[in-house]
């Protein structure tokens, strides 16, 4: 089975990223830096969508020209750092459906606990791009395709930004067909589950809640 793992290492995202792991950097520049890389690895991420040709009337003439077909889109944001991904997403894409999953981490146990989930009804039919900004043991990725694929989804996609080599490798021991894209690879976790050297808690940063 293919484990695909893409680096985005374009250099506005590496520079941004680079931006919002500095310590100092506000709640305001955090957001709207984490927006957006959400654009740019929304491009990424949909770079190999299928096109069809239709014939179209520029104001000259007639030409066959390409267009997205295929599935369409849900971004699926796991909150609540998830959310900020999806602006800077659906400025690309408007007319992605939204599939909000709440899932937060034990803070001792580390395990994922569900306290929302509300997917389109045709959530199925569509291709599901699953949105964290942090893949640390991966707990909260895998519950997420858990429940998504218990919805029928089976083409699914997980767009993160920063991804521990250890939740690269539980996500795809548990779900080794759905490929991922990322900022970066960090080194390792720390004895609390955080991705070091990181950015510290996104949710955090993001919300202003510490
Ligand atoms: C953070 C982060 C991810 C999760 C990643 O969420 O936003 O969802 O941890 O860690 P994992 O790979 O070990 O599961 P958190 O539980 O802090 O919730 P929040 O986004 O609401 O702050
Ligand atoms: N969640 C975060 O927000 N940051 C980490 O480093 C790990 C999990």
């Amino acid at each position: 089975m293919m484990r695909d793992v893409h680096v985005v290492g374009h250099p506005l995202v590496q520079h941004k990223l680079t931006l919002m792991r500095d310590a100092e950097r506000s709640t305001q520049g955090f957001r709207r830096l984490l927006n957006e890389i959400g654009m740019l690895l929304c491009y990424e991420v949909t770079r190999d969508l299928p096109l069809e040709e239709i014939e179209i009337a520029t104001p000259l003439t007639t030409m066959k020209a390409p267009i997205l077909s295929g599935k369409k889109l849900v971004f699926a944001p796991i909150l609540r750092a998830g959310m900020g991904f999806v602006d800077g997403m659906l400025e690309l894409i408007p007319s992605a459906r939204i599939a909000h999953i709440g899932l937060y981490r034990d803070p001792k146990t580390l395990a994922a606990v569900e306290y929302y989930f509300k997917a389109p009804p045709d959530v199925a039919e569509r291709l599901v791009i699953v949105l964290d900004p942090m893949l640390a043991t991966a707990n909260s990725a895998v519950a997420a395709v858990d429940r998504l694929k218990e919805r029928g989804c089976r083409e699914l996609r997980l767009v993160c930004l920063l991804a521990a080599p250890e939740g690269i490798a539980h996500f795809h021991a548990v779900h080794p067909e759905v490929p991922i894209w990322t900022a970066a690879i960090d080194s390792h976790l720390d004895e609390h589950g955080y991705i070091l050297p990181g950015l510290g808690d996104a949710g955090d940063r993001m919300f202003g809640t510490r």
